[in-house]
């Protein structure tokens, strides 16, 4: 029976690549499947060094014995972390933006602008996994990875959509946004070509270019969209928070922050381990595409933050922005291993790397039953 007292002890922190062995053996060959005999049977059995990342030929219902540890333990630190948008209350939230003085226009249009995005990026991420990622890896570990963050997926579009209706946002606006407003159009149209190869039904790894074509929308989507596209938006509402403006808001986001940095580690985890296994897709035209996306992603994300805040408010300002989103794209690349993009520049806001370690981890479960019994909110120092 489980017990809330004991310590979480699952709780690991995101970490960095396994230090196994790439693994060159053949693929186990496939059975008759009239053989019956005890030694046929054992050689049917799932050995750790026929499992592959993409293109294994071992049985994708058995989960162990594991060979991708790493992927599991993100798996239970995922759990670990499990929340509900519910459960945090947006009272003080919604006195604030019903007061008239509350919050000044460029706030509002900030925060419009900002929900605009997410209340639809997430189910493009969802969509992404289930109908597109998950058919193509074949390491039953990684697949139960992502079984869980497609349902953190459909958590985190819930809590935006928990947002809009707690303060009574018009919803064909914000549900519309990324039809309606261009900056946000033009990211996710920047997105969706590499969303369209791994969700068309036609589409089979095994080919060099098939396999580079899988590689590269994992890259997009990892570092990209959930390492680069979601940040301008990150700041935005966390700096609100710290302003003690929004805090209903700026807790949730805090919590989806969280999930979005363990997807990020797990899909560079993922992206490594297939360079690894995969030596031949890493050739330097390959290489030149993606330094290529990364920079056109930059531009898009910056353009997203001068038109989300034309004026400069909460202290930020998109200038401010182009620097942390050079950061942000200098970190990405150097951990699938290419050189910085923007070399020597500074993180302008140390303090959401706080925010992305989030202290609280270990005692979450705790202090969401104190904050539930008294409606306060986390401090924002
Ligand atoms: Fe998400
Ligand atoms: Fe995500």
């Amino acid at each position: 029976m489980l017990s809330w007292d004991e310590p979480q002890t699952l709780i690991r922190k995101p970490q960095g690549l396994p230090s196994f062995k790439p693994v060159q053996a053949p693929l186990i060959d496939s059975m008759p499947l009239e053989s019956s005999s005890a030694s046929a049977m054992s050689d049917r059995r799932v050995k750790v060094e026929d499992k592959r990342i993409i293109n294994g030929a071992s049985d994708v219902n058995q989960l162990v014995p594991f060979k991708y540890k790493w992927a599991w333990e993100k798996y239970l630190a995922t759990c670990a972390n499990h929340w509900m948008p519910q459960e945090i209350n947006m009272s003080r939230d919604i006195a604030l933006w019903k007061s008239p003085q509350g919050l000044t226009e460029d706030e509002r249009r900030l925060i419009k602008r900002n929900l605009g995005f997410f209340v639809t990026a997430d189910s493009l991420a969802a969509n992404n996994i289930v109908l597109g990622t998950y058919r193509h890896i074949t390491a039953p570990e990684c697949r139960q990875f992502l079984l869980r963050q497609a349902f953190e997926e459909a958590i985190h579009t819930h809590a935006y959509q928990y947002i809009v209706e707690s303060l009574g946002l018009d919803e064909g606006e914000i549900f519309n946004a990324y039809h309606e407003v261009k900056s946000i159009r033009d990211k996710d149209e920047f997105l969706i070509p590499f969303i369209d190869t791994l969700t068309d039904p036609n589409f089979k790894t095994g080919t060099l270019q098939a396999d580079q074509d899988l590689l590269k929308s994992m890259i997009v989507f990892s570092c990209l969209m959930e390492g680069l596209f979601f940040y301008v938006g990150f700041v935005q509402i966390l700096a609100l928070g710290r302003q003690n403006k929004m805090t209903g808001a700026a807790e949730q986001y805090q919590y989806i922050l969280r999930d979005e940095s363990m997807h990020c580690n797990f899909g560079i985890d993922l992206v490594n381990t297939i360079k690894l296994e995969n030596p031949q897709l890493w050739t330097a035209s390959f290489r030149e595409e993606i330094k290529a996306l990364f920079l056109r992603a930059v531009d898009l994300e910056y353009a997203y933050a001068e038109d989300t805040m034309p004026r400069g408010v909460l202290g930020l300002n998109a200038s401010m922005f182009k620097g942390y989103l050079r950061f942000i794209a200098n970190r990405r690349a150097q951990q699938i291993g290419l050189d910085a993009l923007f070399p020597q520049e500074e993180n302008p806001f140390p303090w959401m790397s706080e925010m992305i370690d989030l202290k609280k981890e270990r005692n979450f479960f705790e202090t969401r039953v104190i904050e539930y019994q008294t409606g306060g909110a986390l401090s924002w120092d």
